[in-house]
């Protein structure tokens, strides 16, 4: 009772904040007259290209595309809309892709275009980032509000338009917009590869998307984690959700509430001594997912885009942001089996100050691998860990099919970082990063601020720039984490080459660098009080997010803004319509009180 009458309170004083924060808010008019607001909803039309509208049964092998000989455009429309739904049984507005969560697969043959229009009807601005997608020469359409360009209002549409050249394998696509990913903006994004090494190794295709559940908003959840004081942990979730649908015990529900206890598990059907390629992705907020089936085994063949030489495991630890595949051979008798996806309790700290540490949650999350013509109900036994806890999952299986070596040379640019948390003068909770907090500038990203010659240097010092300006070079960044959390770190518009993972006691030591064959990705953990060593080339100019992917502490200022070749960067030009919403969103800030609802909690924080 008391915990929501806070909660009632702090919700009365962000909301009456607003009307007096925003209109301070300076307005920054955009140079050129031309500007105007584009309906893309009429443009549509006259560019006689049918952006398909389309649902993803994920419980069904992805229908593959056929490989065409010269790359093609694909058009996919995604509508933007709450909805009311019961992932886990409980009944809440989900920000819906197309009406579904998670949303629809978007999927392209290597070398493909990429053109989506996004119509956002959410009622609140939103953007969509194209997680792992490289963006190279399109860094406006990284989706990134405060860096690559204003969120999109209500009611507006946005066409993101990229190559995926170079790419091939599991990503995914979410909201950036303060955490409404966590609502529901998020899906699966996967780019086929007919030079795939394994792609003869498997007869079907499997998405497996996981994410933790909350029963309220973010909007709910944000103010308070940001309130003076608070000193509880990451909001803990109400259910774990396996390609969003999980369970939730009821009679745990507040009165009132519409909730069935009796959701049916998640069933993905096989057919005995067939092969099936599972892509699996961690869409959560925080948490470490562990993946298995049991009886059967998981052959390691690709992480985010990277070939993998092959290894066979139990238990696959993913952390926030991760993406694996993995090929399961349905070898066992014909059976009912259990799928395992478990939010990992022990990498998910909690005390009684944190917000919902009493949840009802069951951390196991259940699914179930049907053979064709089972009858029995499952009743197997789950695998014993074969990794370490919290951890990513062990270098050994994540050896790339060749070794990959131009990680291996001359260091143009090396940067040091330190992460800790603190706390601002009204005793809220802030993520440091060099002893900055970062505060995106929804009105005026950063890459706006570069293409108008401002230099990367003079950019504020709550941007958490790293300047990098070598062509073609190697930039290393070191990053000591000077807390007791594991921090799951994301960066845009790259993979990075993993020299070290240091452990909490360990030292830099060039000499045990993974030169010449590193673990190469998009998302590392580093572990509590300890550090990590990566190496990128700097070859795409952009401004490029690095941070923290536990969507927790990128809401208190864990956020990084890569500044790469800024003066290339800079003789560039932002389409019309993406420089656009720049003014519409002013427009809208300065008349629609109702949309800022997601807003308050960061026009509040930076007003300090
Ligand atoms: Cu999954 Cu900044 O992104
Ligand atoms: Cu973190």
């Amino acid at each position: 009772m008391k915990f929501n009458l806070k909660r009632i309170l702090i919700l009365f004083i962000s909301l009456f904040v607003i009307g007096s924060v925003a209109i301070e808010t300076s307005v920054h008019t955009v140079s050129g007259d031309s500007l105007h607001l584009k309906d893309y909803t009429n443009e549509i039309t006259n560019l006689n290209e049918p952006y398909k509208f389309i649902k993803t049964d994920y419980f069904k092998p992805i229908t593959h595309l056929t490989f065409t000989n010269k790359p093609v455009t694909r058009y996919y429309q995604l509508t933007l809309k709450k909805v009311k739904m019961s992932p886990d049984g409980f009944e809440r507005t989900v920000w819906s892709v197309n009406g579904q969560h998670p949303g629809p697969l978007i999927q392209a043959n290597k070398g493909d275009r990429l053109v989506i229009n996004v119509t956002n009807h959410f009622d609140d601005p939103a953007t969509v980032h194209w997680h792992g997608m490289f963006q190279h020469g399109t860094n406006w359409y990284d989706g990134v509000p405060g860096q690559t360009q204003c969120p999109i209002p209500n009611d507006v549409s946005l066409v993101y338009n990229f190559s995926t050249t170079d790419q091939h394998g599991t990503y995914w696509y979410h909201s950036h917009f303060f955490a409404q990913y966590v609502d529901g903006l998020r899906g699966s994004l996967v780019i086929h590869d007919p030079d795939d090494p394994y792609l003869k190794q498997y007869d079907f295709e499997y998405l497996v998307m996981l994410s933790d559940w909350h029963h309220n908003t973010t909007g709910v959840l944000l103010p308070l984690q940001d309130a003076p004081g608070y000193s509880g942990f990451r909001p803990i979730p109400d259910s774990p959700l396996i390609s969003g649908l999980g369970r939730y015990n009821c009679t745990a529900a507040p009165p009132g509430s519409k909730c069935n206890s009796d959701q049916p598990l998640p069933v993905y059907n096989v057919k005995k001594n067939k092969k099936y390629r599972f892509r699996i992705i961690n869409s959560a907020a925080d948490g470490v997912f562990v993946f298995s089936i049991d009886q059967h085994k998981l052959k390691v063949i690709e992480s985010e885009g990277i070939y993998l030489k092959p290894t066979i495991i139990k238990k696959l630890p993913v952390a926030v942001g991760q993406r694996y595949s993995v090929i399961v051979d349905a070898n066992q008798p014909v059976g009912n089996y259990f799928i395992r996806g478990t939010l990992d309790k022990r990498c998910t700290p909690n005390n009684n100050a944190t917000i919902n540490f009493n949840s009802a949650i069951d951390w196991d999350g259940l699914g179930i691998l049907h053979y064709e013509g089972a009858k029995n109900s499952p009743n197997s036994k789950e695998f014993d860990d074969d990794f370490t806890p919290c951890r990513d999952l062990d270098k050994k299986h994540l050896k790339p099919i060749k070794p990959i070596t131009k990680y291996d040379g001359h260091v143009t640019d090396f940067v040091n970082i330190t992460i800790t948390f603190g706390a601002d003068k009204n005793q809220r909770l802030e993520a440091l990063i060099n002893n900055s907090s970062f505060v995106p500038q929804l009105n005026d990203p950063t890459i706006n601020k570069i293409t108008r010659d401002i230099a990367a240097k003079d950019l504020p010092k709550d941007q958490n720039s790293v300047i990098l300006n070598h062509n073609g070079g190697i930039a290393e960044i070191y990053v000591k984490n000077d807390n007791n959390a594991d921090h799951p770190f994301h960066m845009h518009g790259h993979v990075f080459a993993i020299m070290f993972v240091g452990e909490k006691g360990d030292v830099p030591d060039e000499s045990k660098y993974n030169k010449k064959n590193p673990v190469v990705r998009d998302t590392v953990t580093i572990p509590g009080n300890g550090f990590l060593v990566i190496r990128f080339i700097t070859d795409n100019p952009g401004v490029w997010a690095f941070h923290c992917h536990i969507e927790w502490h990128v809401e208190i200022g864990m956020v990084m803004g890569i500044i790469e070749l800024q003066d290339t960067l800079k003789k560039e030009t932002i389409p019309e319509d993406v420089v656009a919403l720049c003014l519409e969103h002013d427009l809208q800030k300065r008349t629609t009180r109702k949309m800022l609802n997601a807003i308050v909690i960061n026009e509040i924080r930076s007003d300090d």
